[in-house]
């Protein structure tokens, strides 16, 4: 193989930058032409190849976002998108592709593969739902600005004496509000993986008042079946102690420069995803296993998801007393 291509797709993540300098710079070390393509599948379909040098990933380590560009496209998930994409391949001469992105992403690069292109993809997602790795990148940072959000929000709260609803990203996954909820003492977290009613979190916001508590501080999964903003006009008719308000983090949870958490992972996973395609490796997906990072089959990752550990759940209830 004398050429590869990188490309970031879906929401972007921080990491996805140290990730694409790790990709350029081992391909270019084994001597091998490097591609980065604009704005992910979208652009690979308008052909936007760009050769890459050392010097195009200097100073990005640090860089939240994507240098890349990112973007969801509808066109690669239909036939004509993907034979449309193996020929833009093909032409090019290109035989291999880095797909740093989410679950769908994988999916992507997935029916690609089925096309005979090599391809690798690195799991990216603030939403750590990728099944198989422990991490994805993106998600040790996005977690850092969760709780640094909520500890500027407990602080008013506590002045206020007030309960504090506040949601977090994850789509379909628990994982980012559990996980909150945890390293932020949070009273009750709402969650897709488990059925939790208006009248549960009452009695939760209702008895921690009883017991002295200054303030509540309520996580609610973007994908939980209650909403935050319903959930605070159910509590307002209702006497729980504390006045309620509600804080939608929003997309400032994907921002930002990536910890040394994540900066490590996605230099690792870049590189381990580099070698492995020039080796001739595809259809694998880079995945933190132990203290390791492991090549896992990409079909196994697509036909799975991962959902949050509910062992935190429990333990974040109790912790709450
Ligand atoms: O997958 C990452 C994510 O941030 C999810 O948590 C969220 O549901 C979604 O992307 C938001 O997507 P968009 O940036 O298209 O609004």
């Amino acid at each position: 193989m004398d050429s590869i291509a990188v490309l970031t797709s879906g929401g972007d993540a921080p990491g996805m930058n140290p990730c694409i300098r790790a990709v350029v710079r081992t391909a270019l070390f084994n001597g091998k032409k490097v591609f980065g393509i604009r704005q992910g599948y979208t652009g690979l379909l308008q052909g936007q190849l760009e050769e890459m040098q050392a010097r195009h990933v200097g100073g990005i380590i640090q860089q939240g976002g994507t240098v890349l560009g990112t973007a969801r496209s509808r066109e690669l998930y239909t036939e004509k998108g993907q034979e449309k994409a193996a020929q833009i391949f093909k032409d090019s001469g290109i035989e291999g592709l880095i797909v740093i992105g989410g679950d769908g992403s994988m999916r992507g690069a997935q029916a690609l593969s089925q096309h005979g292109l090599k391809v690798v993809g690195v799991p990216a997602s603030i939403d750590n739902d990728i099944w198989g790795t422990n991490m994805s990148i993106g998600v040790d940072t996005a977690l850092n600005t969760i709780r640094e959000a909520i500890d500027k929000l407990r602080d008013t709260a506590a002045s206020h004496r007030r309960a504090f609803l506040i949601e977090v990203m994850g789509r379909n996954c628990g994982y980012l509000a559990v996980m909150a909820g945890v390293i932020s003492g949070a009273e009750v977290v709402l969650i897709p993986e488990i059925e939790t009613t208006v009248e549960d979190v009452a009695q939760a916001i209702e008895s921690g008042y009883h017991r002295g508590k200054s303030h509540s501080i309520i996580i609610v999964a973007e994908g939980a079946s209650i909403k935050a903003q319903q959930l605070a006009n159910s509590l307002d008719e209702m006497t729980v102690g504390f006045q309620t308000r509600v804080t939608i983090l929003g997309h400032i949870q994907r921002g930002g420069s990536p910890s040394a958490f994540d900066r490590l992972l996605a230099t690792r996973m870049g590189v381990k995803a580099t070698e492995a395609l020039i080796e001739g490796q595809s259809n694998v997906v880079t995945g933190l296993q132990g203290r390791d990072i492991e090549l896992l089959s990409m079909d196994k990752v697509v036909n799975n998801q991962r959902a949050a550990n509910l062992e935190y759940h429990r333990m974040c209830q109790m912790l709450a007393f």
